[in-house]
């Protein structure tokens, strides 16, 4: 009786799945857009791929698009284009509404972030808030902090000087990158460039919980449950993840501490406001934001937004441009010799603005971004009331559309030999401020990274600061160091995360 039973529950799951399958296959929206017939049945194909074959689903993509052409149906519901051209179609001005999918944003753990906000206008409300603490006119007056955590980093390295020491270098640009974020948005510094070890326990805690990205977009019920989970528990369920704990404690606490005080000044008189504007917190907890918005939930998740967005993203682009400036030295040299200009010593520094006008150091900085790529997991929008055309085909509103940096990077119409790492791309005059517009690593339009400026800052401080300070020889680490196998949000190299060994000579003593 109990087998009839359960033969008959299979039974009854397998006409289910067979005629949802008729429907997403003959159907469904999307039935004419290209791709394997497998991924427009069922979600399991792309969760093969980056679940049980860890993250490899974007070279599947890669492949699909091989055989299928430039739009492809890559789930039941998704499409992925691969044509630069459109990219700024997906990725549109706040003009035209561009939504977040459900699963994505809970996947993402830090749902009450703007990165995880869903719909297009309350994204908006959200992003404002923040957009004038990120703002040029912002960044360019926090550039002390950049130069101090230079010269620390400058002086962390030179202790290493004439090559007997072997360095991880990627922890030591993450450390260069999270006392900045931590300074500037939670307004001390954690100390990384002070601890012996670079703090790298953060970022592997970061790293781990980027791990799971792919898993909670099929389970994100998980995600949202473990978030409801007070930190003291959980510390006692996993005591291995003791750092990714401290990491949030540390952030709650300084979040819970900036609603205290907002409510012991009141936040209400000119006086008071201007005293507590100075962190990111505070702005977030300002007169000026929507009583609603003013969340302890939404200071704790903007706070933990900040330190995964805007730490591992840029240390990893300068690993890559020092890693390349190293087997490059041809390269190496000529920055030099253009940044010795402006900086006459290893350890001169000045502005940005005289920086930003080096054309030589911003060849360089776009090719070691151009390479780097950005996060490589797809990054999908919706539009929730719009048809978009692509070609012959229609994507209806409502469905999710991502364009993979990896791929627009290393398109070899806009790139030729796009695995080489050559400056001279970005020397071509107007072609090549043409080009610029198809270096995405930010994604484009209203949801692109709102910390570019800052970004930018870091990068072109610290390219100008290593290069013209030290030299650096690779140490057991080649291409392969580099190249990604597939991604948790970040690069997978053969090492799993990016691992980038060297020793170093600092010209400020030699
Ligand atoms: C090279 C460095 C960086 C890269 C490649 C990068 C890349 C990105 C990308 C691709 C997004 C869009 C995410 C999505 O669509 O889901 C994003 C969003 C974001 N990034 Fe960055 N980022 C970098 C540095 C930073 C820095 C330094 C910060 C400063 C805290 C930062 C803060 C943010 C924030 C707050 C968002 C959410 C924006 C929104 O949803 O409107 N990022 N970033």
């Amino acid at each position: 009786m109990l087998l009839q039973r359960a033969w008959l529950v299979l039974l009854g799951l397998a006409t289910l799945f067979a005629l949802r399958s008729i429907y997403r296959l003959f159907f469904h929206p999307l039935r004419k857009i290209p791709g394997p017939k497998l991924a427009a049945i069922t979600h399991v194909y792309e969760f093969y791929y980056n679940c049980v074959r860890d993250g490899r689903y974007i070279f599947q993509i890669e492949k699909m698009h091989q055989k299928y052409g430039p739009i492809v149906r890559i789930t039941p519901n998704e499409v992925h284009i691969i044509d630069p051209f459109f990219y700024d179609e997906i990725y549109a001005a706040s003009s035209r509404r561009r939504d977040k999918s459900v699963r994505v944003a809970q996947a993402s753990g830090v749902l009450g972030s703007m990165v995880a906000t869903v719909p297009h206008d309350h994204h908006r409300i959200r992003r404002g808030i923040l957009s004038e603490f990120f703002s040029r006119r912002s960044i360019l007056t926090m550039t002390p902090i950049i130069d101090k955590y230079l010269q620390k980093l400058g002086d962390r390295l030179g202790q290493f000087h004439n090559g007997k020491t072997v360095i991880r270098l990627d922890n030591a640009l993450n450390a260069f990158t999270s006392d900045i974020i931590t300074e500037y948005c939670y307004g001390n510094s954690w100390g990384f460039l002070d601890d012996e070890n670079f703090r790298s326990d953060t970022r592997s805690a970061l790293l781990e919980v980027a791990n799971t990205i792919h898993l909670g977009s099929f389970f994100p019920w998980l995600i949202v449950l473990i978030r409801k989970i007070p930190i003291h528990l959980l510390r006692r369920l996993q005591p291995g993840k003791a750092t990714i704990f401290e990491a949030m404690e540390a952030i709650f606490n300084q979040a819970a501490s900036s609603m205290n005080k907002g409510k012991q000044y009141g936040i209400k008189t000119e006086t008071s406001e201007k005293r507590i504007q100075q962190n990111m917190f505070d702005k977030l907890i300002s007169p000026d934001v929507p009583a609603e918005e003013r969340t302890l939930e939404r200071l704790q998740d903007e706070g933990l937004l900040v330190l995964g967005a805007g730490t591992e993203t840029v240390a990893h682009t300068l690993t890559t441009s020092v890693f390349y400036l190293s087997l490059n030295t041809d390269v190496l040299y000529r920055l030099r010799e253009e940044l010795k200009q402006k900086l006459p010593t290893p350890t001169s520094t000045v502005s940005l603005l005289e920086l930003e006008r080096l054309p030589y150091l911003t060849a360089v900085v776009y090719e070691s971004l151009r390479l780097a790529y950005g996060p490589l997991i797809r990054m999908p929008r919706i539009a929730p009331t719009e048809s978009l055309r692509y070609g012959e085909y229609v994507i209806p509103p409502g469905t999710p559309m991502s364009s993979i940096t990896y791929f627009i990077h290393r398109d070899p119409t806009l790139f030729p030999n796009p695995d080489k790492f050559d400056p001279k791309r970005w020397l071509q005059g107007a072609q090549s401020e043409d080009l610029k517009r198809y270096i995405v690593n930010f994604t484009k339009g209203s949801r692109a990274c709102l910390g570019i400026t800052l970004a930018y800052a870091e990068i072109y401080k610290a390219i100008a600061g290593l290069a013209r300070r030290f030299d650096f020889d690779l140490h057991g680490t080649t291409i392969e160091d580099i190249k990604p196998l597939g991604e948790r949000v970040f690069v997978i190299t053969r090492r799993g995360q990016t691992q980038v060994y060297v020793t170093v000579t600092d010209l400020d003593k030699a």
